[in-house]
């Protein structure tokens, strides 16, 4: 199994390090415009394996002909978000670099299955699919792991008790719409104050640190990596696209194909009503994108 990643950053250098701790793969790739980086970052990792006794060898550069036989390309490339920055700002700058990554990924990787991390993310999902002309199932977005981990956190601090195996979820978009679905008998206030903290997680990480999140993220790319490698039944949420090409996290299952099944959604009228506003700022980011003419090979 060979995992490649774009962008050496700070989640691209973690999903990195869970993916040697956990031993999920043969080799790694680590590709950024930065070679330099992606190269220092490579004998780091590299050197973290041999201290740990594993043999995954870690490779790295500027050039996606490295990427020729990876099964996984994860997209993290991109600007983060800084203090009072929402996640739909960085969607111009950040849909060329998804679209110039993609489109290398389809030439050199044409067999891979990409998993897209870059911001603002369910419209990166779309940009990626376009761009690398791949099918939809091949295509999959993190986002709805890293949502749900923030709701299951609000809850554990304020149940005290372990949520890690909770059947509460996130869905819907990531942005202030995403919609937390909670499957604790709670008050309507102490229900709205842990959406609203679920909401608010990753801008409490960047107000204190000026830059985003990354462990928590990398572990969501580490489950869905675990589901396209052994094939899993677990139900996930993930940023997927379906037949009217929209985005945003679901309940799916995925397999070593990729998206396997994307799971029906009974939603409450408020949270439908939610739902259906994003999808409709979702088509408008998308139109106003026009990426079809863009100078790259959209279909
Ligand atoms: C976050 O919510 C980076 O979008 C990511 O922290």
């Amino acid at each position: 199994m060979k995992i490649a990643i774009i962008g050496a950053g700070n989640v691209g250098a973690s999903i990195a390090s869970l993916l040697i701790s956990k031993q999920m793969c043969d080799e790694i790739a680590l590709i950024d415009i930065n070679q330099n980086l992606a190269k220092a970052k490579a004998i780091d990792l590299s050197q973290m394996a041999i201290a740990l006794g594993v043999n995954i060898s870690v490779i790295s550069g500027d050039d996606y002909k490295l990427l020729s036989d990876f099964d996984i390309v994860i997209i993290t490339a991109g600007m983060a978000r800084k203090d009072g920055q929402s996640r739909a700002e960085l969607v111009k700058i950040n849909a060329d670099i998804v679209a110039k990554a993609s489109n290398k990924i389809a030439k050199f990787a044409p067999n891979s299955i990409i998993i897209v991390v870059t911001n603002p993310l369910d419209i990166m999902v779309y940009v990626a699919c376009k761009a690398s002309g791949f099918d939809r199932s091949k295509v999959i977005g993190m986002a709805g792991e890293l949502d749900s981990a923030r709701l299951k956190f609000a809850l554990q601090n304020h149940l005290k008790r372990d949520m890690s195996s909770s059947k509460s979820l996130v869905i819907g978009m990531h942005s202030d719409s995403m919609i937390p679905l909670i499957d604790e008998n709670l008050s309507d206030s102490e229900l709205n104050e842990i959406k609203s903290q679920t909401i608010n997680g990753g801008a409490l990480i960047v107000k204190l640190m000026n830059t985003s999140a990354f462990y928590a993220p990398a572990a969501g790319v580490i489950n869905i990596c675990e589901a396209l490698i052994n094939g899993s039944t677990k139900v996930l949420s993930c940023s997927v696209l379906d037949s009217n090409f929209i985005a945003f996290s679901r309940p799916v299952v995925i397999d070593r194909s990729g998206l396997k099944e994307i799971l029906e959604l009974n939603l409450k009228s408020k949270d439908r009503e939610i739902l259906d506003k994003s999808i409709e700022e979702f088509i408008i980011y998308i139109n106003n994108l026009n990426i079809n003419s863009a100078n790259f090979n959209f279909s």
